[in-house]
C-alpha cells in the first residue's frame, strides 16, 4: 500500500485593492454581472468574469428556474459563454464573486464542484493553468493558480481516450 498526498495552495489578497490591475477590473465586472443573477428561489446571485488571451472578457451570473435542477451556476454560464464565442482562445483567468441580502457572504466563496469539472475540461484542454480567483460580496480574496488546485485526481477525459 502507498500513500498519496495531494497538497493545494491558496493566494488570499486582504481586498480588491491588493489584486493586479487587471483583475481588479476582471472582478469588479464580476461584481456587476452578480447584481444582473437571476436568483428569486436562493436568493444567492453570483457572478463571473473570464478574461481571455484575445483581451475579449466574458461574464456570466447564475440563472435559476421553476423547475430548481434546470437552473445553471454563474461559473458555468460564463464558460460556456466564452466557449461558444471564442472557442480556440486561451483563457487567462476567472474572477468569481457570491452576495446574498440572506447569507453571510463576507468569505471567499470557491466555486461548486459541477463547477470545477466543467472548468477542468477548458483547463485541460488549453494545456495551461487557468488561475481562478473568488470572494464574497466583499472581503478577501483568495486565488488558486490552477483549475486543478481546486479539485485534485479530477476526472480527466485523457484517462479513458
Ligand atoms: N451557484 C453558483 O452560481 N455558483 C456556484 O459555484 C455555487 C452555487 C448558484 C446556484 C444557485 O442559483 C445559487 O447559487 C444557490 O446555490
Amino acid at each position: 500500500m502507498e500513500k498519496l498526498t495531494v497538497q493545494s495552495e491558496f493566494e488570499i489578497y486582504e481586498g480588491l485593492q491588493e489584486l493586479p490591475e487587471d483583475i481588479q477590473d476582471l472582478m469588479s465586472l464580476a461584481v456587476e454581472t452578480r447584481k444582473n443573477a437571476y436568483a428569486p428561489y436562493s436568493n444567492f446571485k453570483v457572478g463571473a468574469a473570464i478574461l481571455l488571451a484575445n483581451k475579449e472578457v466574458v461574464v456570466g451570473n447564475n440563472q435559476e428556474n421553476a423547475s430548481f435542477p434546470s437552473g445553471l451556476c454563474a461559473e458555468r454560464v460564463a464558460i460556456y459563454h466564452a466557449g461558444a464565442r471564442f472557442p480556440e482562445v486561451r483563457i487567462k483567468a476567472i474572477a468569481i464573486t457570491a452576495s446574498s441580502d440572506k447569507y453571510v457572504t463576507s468569505a471567499p466563496i470557491p466555486p461548486c464542484g459541477a463547477c470545477r469539472q466543467a472548468i477542468a475540461e477548458y483547463e485541460i484542454n488549453q494545456e495551461s493553468p487557468i488561475p481562478i480567483y473568488f470572494m464574497g460580496a466583499v472581503g478577501k480574496v483568495m486565488k488558486s493558480n490552477s483549475l486543478k488546485g481546486l479539485l485534485p485526481l479530477l476526472f480527466d477525459k485523457n484517462n479513458f481516450i
